[in-house]
This record gives structure tokens, C-alpha cells and sequence, in this order.
């Protein structure tokens, strides 16, 4: 067990914003009295209309219903842009830091709010109003964020895809939600190679028919085939619109946007956010997890894709009038001291990434580090899937010379914020714990049967009230939503993942206790891999389980079953490979691939997984019992033709 606590420095606890009397207090207060506590942290937002009612939130299993500020009205983009530009009208609001290093833009309050007005009132010429969902597919860029800000500003509902996945995953997103407007651009940048954005786009509309338009935004300025009537240059109708958008008053129960997760079953879950709870509790985790304070320089390294990119990237710091660094690019592009020096030239303050990062470049050495300054760092934070310690220790006395605290923040798609994590300036940190709940977060472990364990324990992360930024719903399937979070455990939201508590309180994540894998950081029904495969002409039966990962965390090993004639070879695996990239996208690339003339099944026909991870662990002497299986023998022939660790 990994023990060794790094207290908090004198200089941390006097600078930050909370210390530990104070966390202690605040948290007391927030988990004893939540009308009290969310309404007065509510204050750090600008309603257009006060709410009356602060918290009214019910997990009972058939009934779960969740409602913060329910009377309250606001606006979002309002809260980013326009109330600060009284004050911080010439600040920059977004440095964008492009792919090519000699690349990168500052854009301040001020011309923020010209660009989301202007792009506001673009959705409007297309025919986007008030509780529409639009559709964003697209690079890092700032246009970007102006484009979920402006979906904000108009009140529609946005729905961004990861940049990776491939047209027939964008089909089914845009499919899902009904939207009739993709956001997208020419194409992406990423270490030198153009992604083709617009044509997936083109290719997923090919699937779905119908009457969905598209707004493309130049980035790389190639030539690309325009449909008629259909597809719109950006820049060409912002050249025609009004200058001023009115933001339009949402009450705080209105939708803001949707983000596809993946699960244990099924297709891929619309994770749906609403205005006001989301907002507030965005913005405060972004001010006390970090510290942020006036004139810090913030970078985190997610793609907008994913949830880390909308709450810390966009939503948290430009709610709180923030300077937010934006990276088109990779960590090893052009070399592996890129983030290094991308952090000396912005002169970074505070520098927030995913372990997968660390331990991709941790493997460079630290050379790539070390020739560079980053004196002006002052707090890392990790998020994404569990810390190594090894890769936290190297974290701190490498990249932070062992000055700064490392936050490591738990948290899900579904919680829209940072649940568990140490605040720097109060809580001393183990590498590989994320440490103590956030405010207003009361996690609980619970063993198989849903008891409760006190102290010392191991077993299922539970979450026994809600919080404001909480998930409300799954987008049109709320019967989903209360089975897949609200049924295992009475009255909790259960996560999904495992847990332990240590003797000073401390919470320790262990990873995902269901059939989701989390390769590099990205979320992956294990159940999305078998069915891409199954759709192969040549595969009959799939299962798909992690491994452990050196760098991506966990690894995707797929067991295969050919139909009858298939020929098992190497070029029919990297034929399968190929053929999960253009299903899901390359995230989901499968690392290993076993053909298996069968899998442990038990004789009601349900694949034994628990022994096909032992397999792919390389723990042969612990397959546990195998005689229910239906046909013990095939056991022996997935050991011996195991495939190995590249
Ligand atoms: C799953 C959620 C949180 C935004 C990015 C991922 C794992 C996330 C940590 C952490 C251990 C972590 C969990 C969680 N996870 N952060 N600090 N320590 N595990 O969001 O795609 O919804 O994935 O990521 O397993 O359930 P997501």
C-alpha cells in the first residue's frame, strides 16, 4: 500500500483560496444544510431571474427526479462572456495554441463576445431556435467553444462528437438526439495529418437521409465538395448577420447540452445537462479545485469532445472570467517537449492532463522535461482513470520539480464536475488517491448486497444524495436512466466504479467494476467493440475485455470466433482492426486479437468473462471455477493461445 503523504506547503495553505479548517467547515455546512450552502454558492452566477427554490432531488428507484434552482432563469453564455466585460473586456479570455507551433491566437472577452453573437445569430439565419439540438463535430479550435457558447446564447441544446469517432458513430449521435444542424469544419489538425471532418460528416448524412444542414467552418482552407442548399460556410453568413444577440432566458432546468457515453450494454447513452445546476457547479469546482485566481494562466489538455473539455475547458473558467489555454495539437508533436513548451511560452500557471499523457512521456525520460523551465507552473492535475503512483511520483518531482500539488480529480460524464479530489491548499495528497469528496458530495462503499461499510473498506462506489451539476437524465429514455444508475443500489446514484477508504478517510479509485474499459483515458462499452465486430462478414461470435496497459491504462483483447470457412491469419486481424476504426473510430482499435474456435460459456449460453480477463492478464493459475462451464475444454485452448503483451 502506497502511504506516503506530500502535506500541504505553508506557502499553499496561506495563497489558496481554502484551507483545511475551512474545507472541513464548508464541507460540514454542505452535506448538513444544502438549501444554505448551494444558494449562497449560487450567487457566484447572474440570474436574469433569482430562483426561490434551491435543491428538490429524489432518488427513489422508479421516481428518480432531479431539479436544482428550478424557478431560476439564466442565461449560460451570459455568464461566460458578456458579464465580464466590464472588467475584462481586453483579458484574454481563450489562448489557442495551435498544432503547428508557430501557430496560436489570444482571443479576449471582448472579442469573444463579438464571435458569439455573431455566430448566435448565424444558427439563427439556419433555423436553429430555443430547445433545438445542434450537432458540434469538430477540431480544437476556438470557433469551437464560440459555437457551444452560441448554441447557449440561443438556448439550444448542444451535442458535441469527438473529432475521432467515425461517420457511423457521428450517424447514430446525430440520429439519436434528432438534431437537424451539424457544426462542423473543413478539416482537423492533429500532429501534421489532416482529419477529413467534413467529408464524415458527408458520409454520416449519406446514412441517415433526411433534412439535417450543415454549418462548416474553415480551418485549413481545402477545397471540399459543398451540397447545395445543404451545406453553409460559416464565414460566408457571418459576413450578413446582426452584430447583437439577446440572450435568451433559459429557466435553470432546461436542457444545455448532451454528451454520448458509453455503457456496459446498449448504444452509446445521451448523458443530458441542465443550465443552471451545471453552471454553478462547474464554475465553483473550477475556482476551488484549482485555485484559479485572477490572471492565471489555465490550460487543460482534453479534446471538447469529452466532458472535461466542456466543464474545464469552456463552461468552468469562462464562467469565472478566466484565461483558458486551448490545444489543437498532441503531446508529442512536433517532439515529446511540446507540452513543456508550450507551458513556457504561455507561461502556464496551472496544467491539467490525463495519466495516459504522463505516462507516454514519462517514457521518454526526462530529458524532454528537463530542458525546459516551467518555473511559472504551479499546481498539475490529473483526470481520466486511476494515477499509477509511479507515474504520479514522477508527475510531481519531474514535471512539477516538486513544487506543485497534484490534484487528482475523480469524476464522471454523468457528474459534470469533479466529485472526489483533493482541494491543494488543504488537503495533503497519496499518490494515486483522488482523496475527499468535493462539496456537497457524500460518497459511500457498499459491498455486493448494498451495505453500507464504515471505516476501512473495499467494494462499489455509491453517491447517496445529489449535487448540482448531477446528470438529469438519459436524452429521451429517462426509464434508462433510473435503471442504469438508480436500480443496483436503493436510493444512490451508483457509479460504476470500485473503491477502498484508507484509515485517514482517504478514497482510492480502482477502476470500473462493469463492463466498461478505459483505454487512454476514453470510455468504451466493451459491448460497442463485440458488436462493431460481429458486423464483419467473417466473425461469428465476439468478446472484448481489458487488460492492463502500460501507457493506455487498459488494452482492448478481443477473443474471435469465425464463421465456418474464415481463415484465421494476421492479415484478417489487421483486416478487423481496420474495420473497428471505421465502425467506432481508431480510440477503439482493438490491441490484441485471439481467434478462439470458442468462448467459456455456461449452459445457459452467458460468456464467462471474469475467466477470459484472467486469460488476457496472463493469470492462468487463478481461473477460478470452471465447472459450470458448458465446455471446459475450451478453456484450455484460450490459454494456450493467448496472445501476447506487444
Ligand atoms: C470514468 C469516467 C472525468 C472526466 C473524464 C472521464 C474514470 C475518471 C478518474 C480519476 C480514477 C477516474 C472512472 C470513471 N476516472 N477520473 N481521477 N481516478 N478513475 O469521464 O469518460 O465519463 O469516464 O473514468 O472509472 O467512472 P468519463
Amino acid at each position: 500500500m502506497h502511504d506516503k503523504i506530500y502535506p500541504v506547503s505553508d506557502d499553499w495553505a496561506k495563497r489558496a483560496q481554502i484551507d483545511e479548517p475551512t474545507y472541513r467547515a464548508m464541507y460540514q455546512r454542505s452535506v448538513a444544510d444544502p438549501d444554505g450552502f448551494w444558494a449562497e454558492q449560487a450567487k457566484r452566477i447572474d440570474w436574469i431571474q433569482p430562483f426561490t427554490k434551491v435543491k428538490n432531488t429524489s432518488f427513489a428507484p422508479d421516481n428518480v427526479s432531479i431539479k436544482w434552482f428550478e424557478d431560476g432563469a439564466l442565461n449560460v453564455s451570459a455568464n461566460c462572456v458578456d458579464r465580464h466585460l466590464a472588467k475584462r473586456g481586453d483579458q484574454v479570455a481563450i489562448l489557442w495554441e495551435g498544432d503547428d507551433p508557430t501557430e496560436s491566437r489570444s482571443i479576449t472577452y471582448r472579442e469573444l463576445s463579438e464571435q458569439v453573437n455573431v455566430f448566435a445569430n448565424v444558427l439563427k439565419e439556419m433555423g436553429a431556435k430555443k430547445g433545438d439540438r445542434i450537432t458540434i463535430y469538430m477540431p480544437m479550435i476556438p470557433e469551437t467553444a464560440f459555437a457551444m457558447l452560441a448554441c447557449t446564447r440561443i438556448g439550444a441544446v448542444h451535442s458535441v462528437v469527438f473529432g475521432g469517432f467515425s461517420p457511423d458513430s457521428l450517424a447514430g449521435r446525430i440520429q439519436d438526439c434528432d438534431s437537424k444542424l451539424v457544426i462542423t469544419a473543413d478539416e482537423g489538425l492533429r500532429a501534421g495529418k489532416k482529419i477529413p471532418l467534413k467529408a464524415n460528416v458527408d458520409a454520416a448524412l449519406a446514412k441517415l437521409g433526411g433534412d439535417v444542414k450543415t454549418l462548416v467552418v474553415q480551418r485549413t482552407f481545402t477545397d471540399i465538395p459543398m451540397q447545395n442548399g445543404r451545406d453553409v460556410f460559416y464565414g460566408d453568413l457571418a459576413k450578413t448577420v446582426s452584430q447583437h444577440c439577446e440572450p435568451e432566458a433559459m429557466n435553470a432546468e432546461d436542457p444545455l447540452f448532451i454528451l454520448y457515453t458509453s455503457g456496459s450494454t446498449g448504444k452509446p447513452k445521451g448523458v443530458l445537462h441542465t443550465t443552471g445546476g451545471y453552471l454553478v457547479y462547474a464554475s465553483l469546482t473550477h475556482s476551488k479545485v484549482f485555485d484559479y485566481q485572477d490572471g492565471d494562466i489555465y490550460w487543460c489538455t482534453a479534446d471538447v469532445g469529452w466532458v472535461t473539455g466542456h466543464s474545464y475547458i469552456v463552461y468552468g473558467p469562462l464562467s469565472n472570467g478566466a484565461t483558458t489555454l486551448m490545444f489543437e495539437g498532441v503531446p508529442t508533436y512536433p517532439t515529446n517537449s511540446r507540452f513543456w513548451e508550450v507551458i513556457d511560452k504561455h507561461q502556464v500557471n496551472i496544467f491539467y492532463t490525463a495519466p495516459t499523457a504522463i505516462r507516454a512521456l514519462m517514457q521518454a525520460g526526462d530529458e524532454p522535461v528537463k530542458k525546459t523551465s516551467r518555473a511559472s507552473l504551479r499546481l498539475l492535475g490529473s483526470v481520466g482513470e486511476p494515477i499509477n503512483p509511479e507515474a504520479w511520483e514522477w508527475y510531481h518531482r519531474v514535471v512539477g520539480d516538486d513544487r506543485c500539488p497534484i490534484v487528482d480529480t475523480w469524476w464522471q460524464t454523468e457528474t459534470g464536475g469533479i466529485l472526489i479530489t483533493p482541494l491543494p491548499g488543504a488537503i495533503g495528497q497519496k499518490p494515486g488517491s483522488a482523496t475527499l469528496p468535493f462539496f456537497g458530495v457524500q460518497p459511500a462503499i457498499v459491498d455486493g448486497e448494498g451495505k453500507v461499510l464504515e471505516g476501512v473498506a473495499e467494494g462499489n462506489l455509491i453517491i447517496t444524495d445529489s449535487w448540482p451539476g448531477q446528470m438529469r437524465s438519459i436524452y429521451g429514455d429517462h426509464a434508462r436512466f433510473m435503471e442504469t444508475y438508480f436500480s443496483t443500489y436503493k436510493n444512490a446514484y451508483f457509479t460504476g466504479d470500485g473503491c477502498r477508504r484508507d484509515a485517514d478517510g482517504y478514497y482510492w479509485i480502482t477502476g470500473r467494476v462493469d463492463d466498461v474499459l478505459n483505454v487512454s483515458g476514453h470510455r468504451m462499452g466493451t459491448a460497442e467493440v463485440e458488436s462493431a465486430l460481429v458486423a464483419h462478414e467473417h466473425v461469428s461470435e465476439a468478446a472484448v475485455v481489458g487488460y492492463p496497459h502500460d501507457i493506455k491504462g487498459q488494452g482492448i483483447y478481443a477473443y474471435v470466433t469465425l464463421m465456418a470457412g474464415a481463415e484465421a491469419s494476421d492479415t484478417l486481424r489487421k483486416e478487423l482492426v481496420a474495420w473497428v476504426r471505421t465502425e467506432i473510430g481508431p480510440i477503439a482499435s482493438p490491441d490484441l486479437i485471439q481467434f478462439a474456435p470458442g468462448l467459456p460459456k455456461t449452459r445457459s449460453g452467458k460468456i464467462m468473462r471474469r475467466i477470459l480477463r484472467k486469460i488476457a492478464e496472463g493469470e492462468f493459475g487463478n481461473l477460478g471455477d470452471t465447472s459450470t462451464l458448458a465446455d471446459p475444454a475450451v478453456v484450455d485452448d484460450l490459454v494456450a493461445n493467448r496472445q501476447n503483451k506487444r
